[in-house]
C-alpha cells in the first residue's frame, strides 16, 4: 500500500515549539503537509512568552525541505485562536488539520490550588481548544474536510494526585470531542483524541532520564498523524500511546438494573442492589447520549 501522505493539506499544531507538538509537526511536514507551528513560547507553568520556540521548529521543517510558518499567539484567548487560524489562511489559504496540543501544568494538591492555578489550566487546555477550533471549524466546514485531534491525559481519564485542575480540563476535551464528532460528521470533519505518554519538559521533572528516553514523543506522533489523514475514518475515538504501546480508552456503561419506580425507590433498595448497579459485565459504550437515554425506555414503559 502507498505511504500516508499530506500533500496539499494544511495543518495547525498548537504548542508545537517543543515536546509532542514539535514531533507531530515534523512528521506531518515530512509527509508533505504545510504546517503552522504555533507556540506561545513560555515556561511549562504558563508564565512568560517568546518567539524562539515556534521559530526554531518552523526553521527545522524548512531546512529539511518542508513548508512551515511560525505563530506565537496564545491559544488561551479568543483573539489568539482567531489569529492562529488567520496565520494558516494568510500563508496557505485553508486549514485541513488541527491538533489541539498546547498545554501547561500547575500541579498542586487540591487544598493548595488557588484560583489562578485553576483558571489558567482550564483556560489553556480546555478553552484554548475551543478558541482555536471555533476559528478553524467554519473553514473546514466550507471545504467539507477536517481532521481535529484533542490531547487528553490519563490524569483526565483516570485521575492523578495533585492534578485536579489539569484532569478536569483534560477530560473536558473528551466531552468536547464527543459533540464535535456528531456535529462535524456531515461535513467530513472527524475528531479524535490522543492520550499520550511521553518524556518531554512537562514530564522530565517527574521521570527518571532513562524513562524519558524510552518515552520519545516520536513514538506517539504516528498515531496522531494517522488520525489527521484522509485514511482515518474514525471519529470520537480516544487512543492511548506511549513507548510503542497503543490502545483505545472508552467510557462504558454497565447493564444496570431497573427498579419499579411506581412502587417507590428507597435508599435501602440502592444499598441492597449496589453490586448489581456497579456490575460492568456486559458493559457497552454509547455513540451518543440519546442511546443511553433510550435504555431508560424499558423503565419508562
Ligand atoms: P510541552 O511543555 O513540551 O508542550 C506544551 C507546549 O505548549 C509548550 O511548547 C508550550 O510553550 C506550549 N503552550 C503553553 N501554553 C500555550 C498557549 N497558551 N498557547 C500556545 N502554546 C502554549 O509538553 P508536552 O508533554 O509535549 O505536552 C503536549 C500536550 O500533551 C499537552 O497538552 C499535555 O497536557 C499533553 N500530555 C502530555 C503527556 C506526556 O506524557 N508528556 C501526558 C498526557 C498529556
Amino acid at each position: 500500500m502507498a505511504d500516508v501522505r499530506f500533500d496539499g493539506r494544511v495543518a495547525i499544531i498548537t504548542g508545537a515549539g517543543g515536546g509532542l507538538g514539535r514531533s507531530h509537526a515534523l512528521l506531518l511536514a515530512s509527509r508533505g503537509a504545510k504546517v503552522v507551528v504555533n507556540d506561545l513560547g513560555g515556561a511549562f507553568d504558563g508564565t512568560g512568552a517568546g518567539t524562539t520556540m515556534a521559530e526554531k521548529v518552523a526553521e527545522e521543517i524548512r531546512s529539511a525541505g518542508g513548508e512551515a510558518v511560525p505563530n506565537y499567539d496564545g491559544v488561551d484567548t479568543w483573539a489568539g485562536g482567531q489569529a492562529i487560524v488567520k496565520t494558516a489562511l494568510d500563508a496557505f489559504g485553508k486549514v485541513d488539520i488541527l491538533i489541539n496540543n498546547a498545554g501547561i501544568l500547575r500541579d498542586k494538591s487540591f487544598m493548595k490550588l488557588d484560583e489562578e492555578d485553576i483558571d489558567k489550566v482550564l483556560t489553556v487546555h480546555l478553552k484554548g481548544a475551543f478558541n482555536v477550533t471555533k476559528a478553524a471549524f467554519p473553514v473546514m466546514r466550507e471545504n467539507n474536510y477536517g481532521r481535529i485531534v484533542m490531547t487528553t491525559s490519563a490524569t483526565g481519564l483516570y485521575g492523578n494526585f495533585g492534578q485536579a485542575n489539569y484532569g478536569a480540563a483534560k477530560l473536558g476535551l473528551v466531552g468536547f470531542m464527543n459533540t464535535l464528532k456528531l456535529e462535524g460528521a456531515r461535513y467530513n470533519i472527524l475528531c479524535n483524541t490522543i492520550a499520550p505518554i511521553a518524556g518531554t519538559r512537562m514530564t522530565a521533572t517527574v521521570m527518571p532520564p532513562d524513562m524519558v528516553e524510552k518515552l520519545k514523543p516520536d513514538y506517539v506522533s504516528p498515531i496522531v498523524v494517522y488520525m489527521c489523514s484522509e485514511e482515518c475514518t474514525d471519529s470520537g475515538v480516544v487512543f492511548v500511546a506511549g513507548a510503542g504501546y497503543f490502545s483505545r480508552a472508552v467510557m462504558v456503561e454497565g447493564p444496570g438494573i431497573t427498579l419499579d419506580a411506581k412502587k417507590g425507590i428507597s435508599i435501602e433498595d440502592i444499598r441492597d442492589r449496589l453490586a448489581d448497579i456497579k456490575n460492568l459485565e456486559g458493559a457497552q459504550p454509547f455513540n451518543q447520549s440519546n442511546e443511553e437515554i433510550a435504555r431508560l425506555s424499558a423503565a419508562l414503559a
